[in-house]
């Protein structure tokens, strides 16, 4: 679990602010859902046979020795959220959330016990414009932002009979090579078969590569949908690769998956993930609403920038507000004052705690502003300030009280 110190949360904020922009550009709105649910929400809607449930849950009693969770993942607490608040019922929503996602998991670069996602759900649309749209949004954000190391694939998973059926034609073609498969997938075989075709093993690389495929089972409906989503994708322009070994960790999914990866992380190389989850809201108790969504890592994006070197500075002070003796300290307060007042979004750093104008002016030059305003006894008793460009070659100005903020107004 990180901290974010201020070095880096101008990047989480410059990141936060061009999703949002995208994000209201599609006329999503922000849904604000609690960070602990009760235990049970996440194993009936994440699997109880998934790496996140039976692993990774932060599970305690309270005092009343209910069982609760730390929210692993959005969306569940989503759709609950929904349900509980009558949103679904004969309405389409598109809804966005941010924030703390919590998962056991071993730390490495790129995945962490506390996690950061920003999330869009979408409910009530069957259609495949649904799920073109909220891929369209990712790639918006990667647009956006400046990222262009990202690879789209997607997949689909087809309704339940076909994945039942799948399932058993892939439990088949496993059994026969039994000895070949890791523990890991040995254990999955009978509860969760689909995931070994996820195994990063390299040993079994080969026998995850000749295993049946997933598309070959769809069902007809499902392969439609799956047509029409490539369809409007080609459309827009949006190029993507057909994973048919795309999978995904979480139990909700039918129809239309997809991830954006990049081989610049490392292993942790998923920065969005999602798909259509058509049965989770009737599974929670909600009537039958299809559903579509993703989620993206917050801090896997970061490091992608990082590593791709898009350069994104921190926003520097206007003004910097150097003041000398008690009026002096005195007016500085006043003039800022009326500045913040008058000028929208101006952002000015007094000088606090003293100090000679030497000492003063190597914070202001420090702070990064462009502008230092000096206010000592002198210019207190006439009626001014003096105004010194830092970042320029150009003649200092004095400046009287009253002009101030119509000065700075042309500076700024
Ligand atoms: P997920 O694939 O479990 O899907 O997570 C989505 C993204 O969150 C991942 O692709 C990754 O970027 C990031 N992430 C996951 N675990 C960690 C971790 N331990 N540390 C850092 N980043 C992490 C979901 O959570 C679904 N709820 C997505 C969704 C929304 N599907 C439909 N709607």
């Amino acid at each position: 679990m990180n901290d974010c110190l201020p070095e880096q949360a101008y990047i989480w904020q410059f990141l936060e602010e061009k999703i949002k922009k995208v994000l209201d550009s599609y006329c999503y709105k922000e849904i604000r859902f609690p960070i602990v649910e009760k235990t049970a929400l996440f194993t009936r809607s994440i699997g109880e046979v998934t790496d996140i449930v039976e692993k990774e849950m932060y599970t305690f009693e309270d005092r009343n020795g209910e069982s609760l969770s730390l929210r692993p993942e959005g969306t569940a607490g989503c759709v609950r959220a929904c349900i509980e608040n009558g949103l679904l019922h004969n309405q389409q929503q598109k809804l966005w959330y941010k924030g703390q996602m919590f998962r056991y998991e071993k730390p490495q670069k790129g995945r962490y016990r506390q996690f950061n996602q920003i999330g869009i759900e979408t409910y009530g649309i069957a259609d495949a414009d649904a799920d073109a749209e909220v891929i369209l949004l990712s790639a918006d954000f990667w647009r956006t932002i400046g990222l262009t190391d990202v690879e789209l694939q997607i997949n689909s998973l087809g309704d339940e009979q076909s994945r039942a059926k799948y399932r058993e034609v892939l439990v088949e073609y496993f059994r026969n090579s039994y000895e070949l498969l890791d523990e890991d997938s040995k254990r999955r075989l009978e509860k969760n078969p689909l995931r070994i075709l996820d195994s990063k093993n390299p040993e079994m690389a080969d026998l995850v590569k000749n295993a049946p495929n997933l598309l070959e089972y769809l069902d007809e409906e499902s392969e439609r949908h799956f047509q029409r989503v490539q369809e409007y994708l080609n459309a827009a322009g949006i190029s993507y690769v057909v994973n048919p070994r795309l999978v995904r960790g979480l139990d909700y999914y039918n129809r239309t998956v997809f991830e954006w990866v990049t081989t610049k992380l490392g292993a942790q190389g998923t920065v969005c993930a999602g798909g259509r989850y058509d049965g989770l809201v009737e599974q929670i108790g909600g009537r039958a609403t299809p559903a579509v969504g993703f989620a993206i890592g917050v801090e896997r994006i970061i490091a992608l920038l990082e590593v791709c070197g898009v350069e994104i500075s921190s926003k520097l002070p206007n003004v910097y507000i150097v003041s000398l003796g008690d009026k002096g300290q005195e007016q500085a307060f006043s003039v800022s004052s009326i500045l913040r007042n008058e000028i929208d979004g101006i952002t000015i750093m007094q000088n606090s705690g003293g100090g000679s104008f030497k000492s003063q002016f190597k914070k202001a030059d420090k702070s990064g502003a462009g502008i230092a305003l000096v206010i000592g006894e002198d210019e207190v008793e006439k009626g001014i300030v003096g105004l010194k460009y830092l970042r320029e070659k150009r003649e200092q100005e004095t400046v009287s009280v009253s002009e101030i903020v119509s000065r700075m107004r042309e500076l700024i």
